[in-house]
């Protein structure tokens, strides 16, 4: 089915409602663009490059904001309406056979099985010249601002006419137009000519194309559906709010039947791209970000915050540990109250504790860092130990360096390690020890002003002080 179909997703609009300097189609809901959420529907009736997206408004912007390669772009300069938009992608498509589906780009709560269901129901028309196509209608308990569907005696959908256009009567049809059309592309294109501004609004209205095609003969199938949140178009923040929801709530759902379990559902915010292991347990709280990617058999604790990390098998994230960007290998044990950043990887079954921040740094296997540490463009080695209170000096004012920890190695409570700086394999730092050289391996380094004691001191200084 997929090489019969080509897709043009309508995303040049600014989108005056939303009261934004961004466009539209760029803002976010589940953890994705409103746009990405419909190409990603539309990848599965169609392949990338016959998928094109219509930008207009930071046009730039909205393109690089697609992640999937091979995606093409028309580009529609002055917003003259929807009609107009396709026009625009004109000759990416006009010679592609088969059918053309439009989806408006501002409705992210589409799922690929409708939009599944409607090709197979495009595809009835495919060389029957009775029809024209199909389109999705579905009934809304509010129905302001979206086109209202006019049925003629057979059930087919004989015009759409918008809000602006419809008469008090009209007005009052539940059923609307959620922006999902599959046309017969030879007969759409044989006609798109015939379009014109001549409505209210002065633009060019897709939805004419329903009445052209009726006028010709060519009728158009209604595709009803039941759950009318599925097709929401966003126009307003509040939309955007309540799409958010939806988007989080299935995406819960999804990794629950999946074998994940989610203390308190509502609570958690898992984007869409996130990936969950089997048996792995998420507490409440827990946001999941980015392409963050957690294991099988593990426990995220509560109020922990993870972006575009990578998490093995087992591992354990103890509450309120922040990561960007962090590798966590097999079963590790993070926080509570860690900070991981830029490629921070903790190395199978070792420990991070509370109060430790680690940045571009990569601790080895078993390796344990307990307690109030800064570990900043390190390589520490397997097996190591970092004190209480550890911190790697790795900005001297203009530059960053690197602290080079071998194997084995135990760093005492309290150490200042200055970069660049290596410590070899085996080697101990005494606790409280500014380190500015490289230490070798096996040896002790001891770098703090020997201990002086003054015994009876105290005991006078008290002594003087009750005399007074
Ligand atoms: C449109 C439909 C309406 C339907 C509703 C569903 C038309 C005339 N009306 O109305 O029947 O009920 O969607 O949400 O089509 N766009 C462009 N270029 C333009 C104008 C719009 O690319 O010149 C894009 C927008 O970025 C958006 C989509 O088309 O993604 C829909 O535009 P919008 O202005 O939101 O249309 P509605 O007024 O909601
Ligand atoms: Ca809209």
């Amino acid at each position: 089915m997929k090489n019969n179909v080509t897709v043009v997703i309508l995303a040049a609009g600014l989108g005056t409602r939303m009261k934004s300097r961004k466009a539209k189609v760029l803002h976010e809901a589940g953890g994705d663009t409103l746009l990405n959420h419909i190409v990603r529907a539309a990848l599965q009736v169609a392949e990338p490059e016959r998928i094109v997206a219509v930008v207009g408004h930071q046009a730039a912007k909205v393109q690089a904001s697609v992640k999937t390669p091979g995606i093409r772009f028309a580009e529609q300069t002055e917003q003259r309406g929807t009609g107009h938009a396709v026009l625009c992608a004109r000759e990416d498509v006009a010679a592609a056979e088969g059918l053309l589906l439009i989806l408006n780009g501002d409705g992210p709560l589409l799922r690929a099985e409708t939009l599944l269901a409607l090709v197979e129901l495009g595809s009835r028309a495919t060389g029957e010249p009775t029809l024209g196509g199909a389109i999705v209608t579905t009934r809304m308990a509010d129905p302001t601002g979206y086109g209202r569907i006019v049925r003629d005696e057979r059930g087919m959908v004989a015009a759409i006419v918008e809000q602006k256009a419809a008469s008090l009567e009209q007005l009052n049809i539940r059923e609307i137009n959620p922006g999902l059309y599959c046309f017969q592309s030879e007969l759409f294109w044989r006609h798109a000519g015939e379009l014109t501004t001549n409505n209210p609004a002065k633009e060019y209205y897709l939805t004419d194309m329903v009445e052209i095609l009726a006028r010709h003969g060519h009728s158009i199938l209604p595709m009803p559906v039941e759950d009318e949140t599925e097709l929401l178009g966003i126009n307003t923040r509040v939309e955007l709010a309540l799409a958010d929801k939806i988007l989080r709530a299935r995406k819960s759902r999804e990794l629950m039947l999946a074998g994940v379990t989610i203390e308190n559902p509502d609570s958690v915010t898992i984007d869409v791209d996130v990936e969950v292991g089997m048996d792995s347990v998420l507490e409440a709280n827990v946001h999941l970000r980015g392409q963050t990617r957690i294991g099988a058999g593990c426990r995220i604790g509560t109020g922990s915050v993870m972006r575009d990390c990578d998490v093995a098998d087992e591992v354990t994230i103890l509450p309120y540990v922040v990561a960007d960007q962090a590798v966590v290998r097999a079963r590790a044990s993070i926080g509570p109250f860690t900070r991981m950043r830029l490629h921070a990887d903790a190395g199978e079954d070792s420990h991070i504790g509370n109060f430790v921040e680690l940045k571009k740094t990569k601790l080895g296997q078993g390796s344990k860092a307990g307690h109030l540490a800064y570990l900043g463009d390190s390589n520490i080695g397997a097996g190591v130990n970092i004190g209480a209170g550890t911190i790697t000096c790795n900005y001297d004012g203009q530059k960053k360096h690197t602290t080079e920890i071998g194997e084995g190695v135990f760093v005492g409570s309290n150490s200042t390690l200055v970069a660049p700086l290596k410590i070899a394999d085996g080697a101990y730092i005494a606790a409280g020890s500014t380190i500015t050289t490289n230490v070798e391996e096996d040896a002790l380094a001891i770098g703090r002003t020997r201990q002086v004691d003054k015994p009876g001191w105290a005991k006078k200084r008290r002594q003087l002080t009750a005399s007074r």
